[in-house]
Formats: C-alpha cells, structure tokens, sequence
C-alpha cells in the first residue's frame, strides 16, 4: 500500500500543448479524465442520460491502448464473465458492476454498430476486422450523448470546492487549456502498463490527495524472465510453443506457453504472472510457477511402459512435446540417457517433474509489456454500485485504475464498461 501521507496536494502531469480553448471556464455536471475504455464508455452512458460532460485525456491519438488490444482485433469481451475472473483485494466487489452491465449489454451495443465479431477459445470475443471499429463506436456513443472533449491537455490541478451537496460545484480543474468546474469527477486514467503510449500514475495521485488508499500497483498479464543458469538451455529454444497447465498461488490455467529469449510467455504464462509475487520466502526459496508439461498425459504409467528401451529419454518425451524442447529439458535435468539406464525410482521421478516443472522466474518483463496494471485504487473507499468514493462525494474511480484487474480474455475490457456505465448511470 502506497504512503498516501506524502501525496502532493496538487497533480502535475507530462505535458501536451492543448490547443482547444473554446470550453475553458465551463461548468459541467461531469468531467472524466481519461478517455480510455472506461471513460468513453462513462460519458456516453452519463451523457444519453442528459448529463453535461466534458472527457479529458492529454493523449494525442484516442484510445490506443484500445486499437492495439487482441493483436489490433480487440478482444472486446468474454461469454462467461463472472467475480472469479478477477483480482481484486476485496473479491466481491466486481459482482453487482458485472450484473448490471454484462457482456450481452456490451456485444448488444456492437451489434447495433453492424460490427461484425467472432469467438475464438474460452468464449473470447474479437471484432473481424479492426479494434478501430470499437473506437469508432465509443466515440459514436459520446456524440449521441452531446458529450464534450480536449484533447489533447494537460491536467494541472484538481481540486475539491469543499461542497458537498449533489447540485454543487464541487471540483475546479486546472489544465493548459483554462480551469473546469464540476458536479462530479470521474477519474479514468487507466493503469500503468505501455508508458509509451501515455500511462500514468495520475489516477492513483488523485486517490492519495483525496485519502484514499492504493493498493501497490505491479505488471500483470505479463512475460516473465528466467535465471541465466535456465535461460541458458531454453533461450536458444525462442518461439518453440505448446500446451501446458500452468499453476502459481490460486491462479491455474491450461493454455499454451511460450519461450521467449528471456524467459517465458503465451497466454498460460501471462495468466499465471498476475499470481506470481517478486519475492522470497523465509527459506530463501524464490516463488515458483509450476508447469504441468503433459496435461493428457499419466507421465508415470506411460513413462514405465517404456521402461528398459534403448531409445533416448528425449525421443520418447518428443512424442508428445516439441522434440528440439525435449532434448532441451532433458539436458537441464541431466537426464538425457536411454530409457535403460534409468531405475523405475527415477523414472517416477521424471514423471514427478513433467507433471510439475518447478521455475523460478527472475522478474517480469514490466510493464513496457505488461497487458494490464494489478492493484490499483483500493476499492473498500468505493460503491460497488456507482465507484464513488465514500470520502468524497461526486469523486469516482472507474477501469483499470482500480484495484480490480481481469484474466486474459476480455474480461478487463468488459470491467472498462461495467464499471464505466455503472459511474455514468449515477454521476
Ligand atoms: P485506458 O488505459 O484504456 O485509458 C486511460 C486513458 O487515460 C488513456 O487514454 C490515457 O491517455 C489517459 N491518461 C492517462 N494518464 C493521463 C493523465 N495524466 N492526464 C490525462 N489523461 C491521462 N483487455 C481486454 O479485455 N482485451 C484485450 O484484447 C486486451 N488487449 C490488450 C493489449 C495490450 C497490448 C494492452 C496493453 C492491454 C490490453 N488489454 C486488453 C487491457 C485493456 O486495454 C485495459 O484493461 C483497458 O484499456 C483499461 O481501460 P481504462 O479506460 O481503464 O484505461
């Protein structure tokens, strides 16, 4: 949990000359920073219903993270939403958003653009021709719903008028651009992942400023890097790919994974990093991820079954892994022998590891590559029906800023217009 005691007062940002002018010194009933997923999908909802609102994003392009999602096709949501694809210190809180905006709501709305979509595993959801479109219909929503934009600027200053009644002026924001003032403050600023198309640590500043607790933000759905002594044998193996069951803490996922010149990746891999902690245990012993390397497989009886051949332990796994990754792993274990010189205590020892290859990750791969932010605006200080700060009325925190981060597969997209339309229907 960050120290929220030396939050500055005041959030000054990088900066971006806006060149917009014409709505400074404007009152709105909403201003939302961030018009990402999250904050478009709020002011739309917020201003269909008649609201006044301005969205500000000091981002030269609109929503990138957005049009580079699901590989530039935006995996825009998941069939089978529910609590228990998410992280979140307080694990209930993500039900009553999902419920009142589920994926049906969502895929309803893309229908109506006359976006074409397809599933690929696990009930994923992806746009047939361009995450753009996904943009473009945010952005339609917002026009529908008058809703203002500039873009881009930068936030200076926020700050509370000390109101507290729900008509009041009860925020004046100060940016490049003039001062706003507003009803309500919606705060949109997504997590920290892909500095380079604009991330910033703004959201979690206004939490602190305003007293509320942010649970330490770390790279989720992210590649992970292995020692040298095991990169050493996998690195020259990058690109090779197969299934695994993948397991660390209480996450557990059966997907591909990945060898990468640094370590590992695939959809496994990034699954299991949002459960990986960076630390040691009082033993010395650094966190492990375990991989089950022959899910179908009874590795044991099968391995006894070969017992006394002459073939090379490697040949034998190749039958049912990559034969190059085969060979690799049997080097690492010092196990590249035939099948006779093993004793049955061995070879059930060998079965052991196959079904739970023991790895140490070194780190991660941050969050230049990291998909999603995990901790986040401690939600215990928010409504799990608006995401309005209890401290502080009219102040919401909304997506990815949160401390609310989803599984690989839409379901963070789908928590971006969940908890977006639950602000915009109340703010
Ligand atoms: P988001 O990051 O979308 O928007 C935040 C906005 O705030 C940005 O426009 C930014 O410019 C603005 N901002 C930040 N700091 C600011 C400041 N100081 N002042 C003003 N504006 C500021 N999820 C999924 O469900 N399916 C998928 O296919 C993918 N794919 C994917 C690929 C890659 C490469 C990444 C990095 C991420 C994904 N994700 C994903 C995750 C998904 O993109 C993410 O969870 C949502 O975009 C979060 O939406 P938000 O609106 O909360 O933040």
């Amino acid at each position: 949990v960050l120290d929220c005691r030396t939050a500055a007062r005041r959030v000054f940002c990088a900066a971006f000359n806006a060149s917009d002018t014409h709505l400074a010194d404007q009152t709105f009933d909403l201003v939302v920073i961030g018009a990402g997923a999250a904050g478009m999908m709020c002011a739309a909802t917020a201003g269909q219903r008649g609201r006044r609102v301005l969205l500000l994003d000091h981002a030269t392009k609109l929503a990138e993270k957005i049009r580079i999602s699901g590989g530039g096709r935006c995996n825009f949501t998941n069939l089978k939403v529910s609590a228990d694809n998410y992280l979140c210190r307080n694990p209930h809180f993500v039900r009553s958003a999902l419920s009142r905006y589920t994926p049906r709501d969502f895929i309803g709305l893309v229908e109506r653009h006359g976006i074409r979509y397809h599933e690929r595993s696990w009930g994923q959801l992806f746009c047939d021709d361009s995450a753009q479109e996904i943009i473009d219909l945010l952005r339609a929503e917002c026009d529908d719903g008058q809703v203002s934009w500039n873009t881009p600027v930068t936030i200076q200053a926020v700050e509370a008028t000390g109101e507290t009644a729900p008509d009041a002026i009860r925020f004046v924001i100060t940016t490049d651009a003039g001062h706003y003032s507003a009803r309500s403050l919606v705060i949109a600023t997504g997590g920290l992942s892909i500095p380079k198309i604009g991330a910033t640590p703004f959201g979690y500043r206004i939490a602190e400023q305003f007293g509320l607790t942010v649970v330490a933000p770390r790279p989720a759905l992210v590649p992970l890097t292995l020692p040298p002594e095991t990169l050493a044998r996998l690195a020259p193996l990058a690109g090779i790919s197969f299934e695994v069951q993948a397991r660390c803490g209480r996450g557990e996922f059966r997907e591909a994974a990945l060898i990468t010149h640094r370590g590992l990746s695939g959809p496994s891999i990034l699954q299991v990093s949002s459960y990986w902690q960076a630390q040691a245990y009082e033993d010395g012993d650094w966190e492990a991820v375990g991989l089950n390397l022959l899910p179908d497989v009874d590795a044991e009886s099968w391995l006894l079954s070969h017992a006394g051949e002459r073939a090379l332990l490697g040949n034998l796994l190749a039958e049912h892994l990559p034969r190059r990754f085969a060979h690799a792993w049997c080097e690492l274990h010092g196990w590249q022998r035939p099948l006779n010189s093993f004793r049955h205590a061995e070879l059930r020892q060998v079965a052991a590891t196959l079904a739970d290859w023991r790895l140490a990750p070194s780190g991660t791969q941050g969050y230049a590559k990291a998909e999603v932010t995990l901790g986040g605006v401690d939600t215990q200080a928010l409504s799990s029906k608006t995401m309005e700060a209890r401290k502080q009325p009219g102040l919401y925190f909304i997506g990815e800023v949160m401390d609310v981060t989803g599984h690989l597969g839409g379901y963070n997209f789908q928590w971006a217009w969940a908890s977006g339309h639950a602000a915009g229907e109340h703010a």
